[in-house]
């Protein structure tokens, strides 16, 4: 039997003409030769792909849907949602930054230079730059800054300055400030210190506001932080807009794994985080 009857065959990044992905469809099925991978501290993995150009068209935001090695003797069912940490279009090659947590993140991590990495996208609905915005407010925490780190990509390209509050329980866990320097100002705000703070994030952001420095909030990682900004945000009018996480399975809209419950005009309203987002209006996002 052909190996390609039920599904197209995977492209492997680095050799044009390999696989198949249909003109028309923005996502394929790439293997992706892992190009490095090292720790940044004790939880989280960088890792770099070589990536096809369709997998380089990512955006901000947007998502891959990978396949993780087994850390052990069982399957690792289901493909792991990361987002994009960064998009070397130069050089092809596509980042990760991820915390190690569960089974498929263990299984990830052991992969190595040489490897082959297999990967689904890009997925999803990124952040979006309005041409008028000049100063835009990232807040977030955890896995969110590596997921809103290449908003500090798309705001080189457009010119924008990003004022990026990283909020961690201590200085080496406040992720991506090397990308965010490029284009802004970055403001850590510690458990360590007691700086990440509800009342020292609320005052940091009326001070942004103040200065005119908001013309747009973007968030991801915390509910606490998320129901601040929105909060602020429909106080004074700065639109606004949260990446979700929510546990997927298919990625890809049939199987309705990811369902959130948002408000919309008023009316609660069921969304998939994998298709309609992760990325959607701050006003609209529910808490957790
Ligand atoms: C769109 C999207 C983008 C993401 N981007 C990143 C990223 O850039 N970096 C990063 O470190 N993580 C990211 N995540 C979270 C990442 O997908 C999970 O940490 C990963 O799937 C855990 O898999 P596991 O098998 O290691 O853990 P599991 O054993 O499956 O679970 C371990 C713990 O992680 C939680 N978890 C599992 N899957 C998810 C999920 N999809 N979202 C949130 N929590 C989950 C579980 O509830 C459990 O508490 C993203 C998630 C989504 C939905
Ligand atoms: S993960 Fe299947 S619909 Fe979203």
């Amino acid at each position: 039997m052909p190996d390609h009857v039920y599904a197209t065959q995977a492209v492997v990044a680095g050799k044009p003409g390999s696989g198949h992905s249909p003109e028309q469809c923005p996502a394929e099925e790439t293997l992706c030769p892992v190009v490095a991978h090292e720790w940044v501290n004790d939880e989280y993995k960088h890792l770099v792909v070589k990536a096809t150009p369709k997998a380089l068209a990512a955006q901000p935001g947007q998502f891959f849907h990978l396949l993780c090695p087994s850390p052990d003797e069982g399957e690792v069912w289901f493909r792991r949602p990361q987002s994009v940490y960064r998009i070397a279009r130069s050089s092809a090659r596509i980042e990760f930054l991820y915390k190690v947590v569960g089974r498929g993140t263990r299984g990830l991590a052991s992969l190595e230079p040489g490897d082959t990495l297999n990967m689904v996208g890009p997925l999803g609905v990124g952040f979006t730059l309005q041409p008028d915005w000049k100063n835009v407010v990232v807040l977030g925490r955890g896995v969110g800054l590596a997921t809103m780190a290449p908003i500090s990509q798309l705001a080189g390209e457009r010119g924008v300055r990003v004022t990026a509050i990283l909020s961690a329980r201590s200085e080496e866990m406040a992720l991506a400030a090397d990308l965010f320097e490029n284009v802004g100002t970055v403001i850590k705000v510690l458990d360590s210190d007691g700086t990440s703070s509800m009342e020292n994030v609320e005052d940091i952001l009326g001070r942004l506001i103040a200065e005119k420095k908001a013309d747009a909030f973007f968030t991801c990682g915390s509910n606490r932080l998320m129901q601040l900004m929105k909060r602020l945000g429909k106080a004074h009018g700065i639109p606004g807009q949260m990446a979700m996480e929510q546990i997927m399975a298919c990625g890809l809209g049939p199987c309705y794994i990811c369902v959130r419950t948002f408000e919309v005009n008023g009316k609660l309203e069921m969304r998939r985080v994998c298709v309609e987002g992760p990325v959607f209006d701050l006003q609209e996002c529910l808490g957790w």
